[in-house]
């Protein structure tokens, strides 16, 4: 009874009410979406002093082949249904997990299965909830777009909620991996190429699954993955090897994962590619070294499905055995899927190839998870309100919300956009407009088709009074132009198009690489013939990563960049379509003018002979160039239009020089010029002009979305600590050297409004 009473207060709790920020003077917290309450009492949540002193109670009472068991998790086949195996295994406490099953009725009943076994374990469910469970938010990096944190933490915590009235204790989420290859298809499922976005979003995805305790009944287990450097694979190819230098990862790959664990992150997934000669699964320096010891993490590490006895292939192990006790000994706590340590773990503690300690180690690991989880005082889920937590409105406001404020401008020829309301007859052309399924991704968790509004619906439903005319051109995957005449014929009475062109949800996701991304099919030759007919047209991007859209720059008057949306896509970009919302995304990552660009990303190192942007390209032959294409992207890292405009000014810091161990203050003010109230991401970029270990360019050292009335003006203040200002030394320890350093601010990383300052001690920390 007293339970029903927490959870309905829990649900109940979770209002997202709408909260202006009243100070005007700065921003530094602007949530304009309320977080859930906390509510202390609704914690199932041991001390961590009690927690260790029942894992080791437990512990001492389990068989060899009960620990084993923790170690293991299997997959709910059957289409989220379990096996009669499973029910058995965990009757016989010989599981400790499940992955992809959920439904509270479903998940109760195998867990009364694991309720029944000797020590009572109860088992922990894992599943892929990336951007939302039923309400599908836009896919992780279209949420990045937003650059704003707090939505980005709202997303989560509604998936967290979703999620968990399902029976789901653990999202494999966020993915922290940064990148910068397009060519990847699990481009859609990071935070884009810039090491600290990447770690903010990281951190904000952990707060919002977790909270502070997620044990509450609206919380899920978060998973930072995947451990490490999976976003460099070579050539994009998916699962492909990865070797790079200690620096690289270090600098570059590592800080959004230690970011994680800083959030608190419950556990890790270890990648599937090799590094620099050892499987992720495998890499003892990776999973001990790095992870435990320096960053002391005391959570879960589980290994990418399949990703232990994958190290077969990968020739590191000879066989299963030996995979998994690669695995172990380097600090694979749970087995994803495959089952080797649940085959040879008793042998290969037998023949001491692995020790008790180990494996007691990683049982440890699963225990407190289970317990920080609550699920020793409450394995079950409340049925009854299972139904009632899916798509409430206010999740559904939240995710129109953050939705539209993920779309990104990126060209708006005299001012095409935003479009009257008021216009007689508009067509809507392309299938990927239409497509209910469209609307969704490659990772939709349990979102439906049917639930999701497509661009046309969003559009319909804005323009009741509008002759809304709908023309295919070709099929989603455009393979002919036989229907493209109807398409420019509705173009020609209209008077004005919006095209909807840009990859098949199939076309990104895990092993989505593609070699080419450019508009597949016909789709370019549909542009061009609806080009032909000289009527305006806006074209709208559905895309899972950056795209080679050279001939729509120059030739759309119009472009907005839509990721894959979501539940409420088509609301979102109708919104924005029609001016009822200003576009304020960025982007996440640059858009290459073409293939051979890549990897192209704005925090590059600047070589011995950096091009002069001053001078003609074909005067600097000996210069660090291409003969055929501009060094520069197309569009670049945090580039975005708005309806209105902003400028910068009083940029003032204060002080010019400072030692070591001080802090700089940087404050600008941001004023609205335009005619509409809107949003801006004010950036500060970071150089340091001469080091014993190069820099990048520039680097991202804060941002801050702040919201503008017409003639409004804020202040934004940035600090910057040791941990901007320093980097690496060869200790790996952070330094602090003297020297002059450049500050940007402004509304993309190639703004060029800069101040110097100059440090005057160094220091290592
Ligand atoms: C998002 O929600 C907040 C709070 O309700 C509101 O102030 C803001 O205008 C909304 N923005 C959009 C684009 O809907
Ligand atoms: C696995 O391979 C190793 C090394 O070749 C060998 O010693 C061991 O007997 C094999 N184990 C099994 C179970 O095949
Ligand atoms: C929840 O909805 C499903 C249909 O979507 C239905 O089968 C089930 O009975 C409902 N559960 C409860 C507890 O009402
Ligand atoms: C998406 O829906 C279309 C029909 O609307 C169907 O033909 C197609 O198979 C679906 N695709 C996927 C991946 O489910
Ligand atoms: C924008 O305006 C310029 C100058 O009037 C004109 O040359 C150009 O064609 C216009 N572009 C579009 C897309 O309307
Ligand atoms: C960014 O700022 C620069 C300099 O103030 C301005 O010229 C440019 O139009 C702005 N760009 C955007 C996308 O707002
Ligand atoms: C801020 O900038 C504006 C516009 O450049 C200027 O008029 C004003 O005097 C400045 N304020 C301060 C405090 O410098
Ligand atoms: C500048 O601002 C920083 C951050 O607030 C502060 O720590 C520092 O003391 C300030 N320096 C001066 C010279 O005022």
């Amino acid at each position: 009874m007293a339970r029903k009473m927490v959870l309905t207060i829990a649900v109940f709790a979770l209002f997202l009410a709408a909260v202006r920020s009243g100070d005007s003077s700065s921003d530094e917290s602007q949530h304009y979406l309320k977080m859930p309450e906390k509510i202390d009492d609704m914690s199932r949540r041991l001390s961590e002093v009690e927690i260790e002193r029942r894992i080791n109670q437990i512990l001492a009472q389990m068989t060899l082949d009960e620990k084993i068991g923790q170690l293991q998790q299997t997959s709910g086949v059957n289409g989220g249904d379990f096996l009669p195996e499973t029910a058995a295994l965990a009757r016989a406490g010989l599981l400790g997990s499940v992955l992809n099953i959920r439904g509270a009725h479903i998940t109760n009943t195998l867990q009364r299965h694991a309720m029944q076994s000797r020590l009572k374990i109860p088992l922990v469910y894992g599943f892929d909830t990336i951007h939302g469970y039923r309400t599908l938010f836009p896919i992780p990096l279209g949420e990045t777009a937003t650059w704003d944190r707090d939505a980005v933490e709202l997303a989560a915590s509604i998936a967290a909620t979703e999620s968990r009235a399902t029976g789901i204790h653990w999202t494999f989420a966020p993915m922290v991996d940064v990148m910068r290859d397009a060519r990847w298809g699990r481009i859609m499922e990071g935070s884009g190429e810039d090491v600290f976005l990447g770690s903010e979003m990281a951190k904000a995805r952990v707060r919002g699954f977790q909270g502070d305790d997620y044990s509450r009944p609206d919380k899920v287990m978060a998973c930072a993955k995947h451990f490490a450097a999976y976003g460099a694979a070579e050539a994009g190819r998916d699962y492909n090897t990865v070797d790079m230098s200690e620096r690289r990862l270090r600098e570059i790959y590592l800080p959004p994962f230690q970011a994680a664990v800083e959030a608190g992150v419950g556990s890790f997934m270890t990648a599937f590619n090799e590094l620099n000669g050892v499987p992720a699964t495998g890499n003892k320096w990776l999973l001990r070294d790095v992870l435990r010891d320096e960053w002391k993490f005391d959570g879960l590490v589980v290994s990418d499905w399949d990703a232990v006895i994958e190290m077969n292939a990968h020739q590191y192990s000879a066989n299963d055995s030996e995979a998994a006790r690669y695995a172990l000994n380097a600090g694979t706590d749970m087995e994803m899927n495959s089952r080797s340590v649940a085959q040879h773990g008793r042998q290969l503690v037998e023949n001491g190839k692995v020790s008790v300690t180990v494996i007691d180690n990683a049982v440890r690991n699963v225990l407190r998870a289970k317990f920080r989880l609550g699920l020793f005082d409450n394995p079950y889920v409340d049925e009854r309100l299972e139904n009632s937590t899916f798509l409430k409105p206010e999740f559904l406001q939240a995710a129109r919300n953050i939705t539209a404020r993920s779309l990104v401008l990126l060209k708006n020829e005299n001012h095409t956009l935003p479009i009257s309301k008021h216009i007689r007859r508009i067509a809507v052309i392309g299938a990927l407009g239409s497509t209910p399924n469209e609307t969704l991704s490659h990772w939709s968790a349990d979102a439906r088709p049917s639930e999701s509004i497509t661009i046309l619906q969003g559009i319909r439903a804005k323009l009741p009074d509008t002759n809304v005319i709908y023309e295919k051109g070709c099929e989603v995957y455009c393979t002919t132009d036989k229907d493209f005449a109807e398409a420019v014929e509705a173009v020609n009475y209209a008077g004005f198009a919006i095209v909807v062109v840009g990859e098949p949800k199939e076309y990104s996701g895990e092993a989505g690489s593609r070699s080419m991304i450019g508009l597949p099919g016909r789709q370019l030759d549909l542009l061009k013939r609806i080009k032909e007919t000289g009527k305006p047209f806006v074209v709208v991007l559905m895309n899972g990563r950056p795209m080679t859209i050279e001939w729509v720059a120059e030739n759309a008057p119009a472009i907005l960049v839509t990721w894959r949306a979501g539940t409420m896509g088509g609301h979102a970009i109708a919104d924005v379509l029609f001016g009822d919302v200003n576009p304020s995304g960025k982007l996440p990552m640059s858009f290459p003018r073409n293939l051979g660009q890549i990897p192209i990303h704005y925090d590059m190192k600047n070589t011995g002979r950096p091009i002069d942007k001053s001078s003609a390209t074909l005067d600097q032959r000996y210069r660090s160039k291409y003969l055929d294409v501009a060094n520069d992207p197309l569009y670049t890292f945090g580039f975005g239009l708005s309806y209105t405009t902003f400028a910068f000014e009083n940029f003032t810091l204060n002080t010019t020089t400072l030692t070591a161990d001080e802090s700089l203050g940087i404050r600008v003010e941001v004023v609205n010029t335009g005619n509409r109230e809107g949003e801006e991401v004010v950036q500060l970029y970071l150089r340091d002009v001469a080091s014993s270990i190069t820099r990048p360019v520039r680097q991202l050292r804060g941002f801050r979305k702040i919201n503008l009335a017409v003639q409004e003006r804020k202040r934004v203040d940035f600090v910057l600590t040791r941990r901007d200002l320093g980097f690496l030394d060869k200790q790996w320890k952070l330094k602090v050297e003297a020297g002059t350093f450049e500050v940007y601010i402004g509304n993309s990383s190639d703004t060029i409004m800069m101040k110097t300052f100059t440090v005057t001690t160094t220091k290592i920390f």
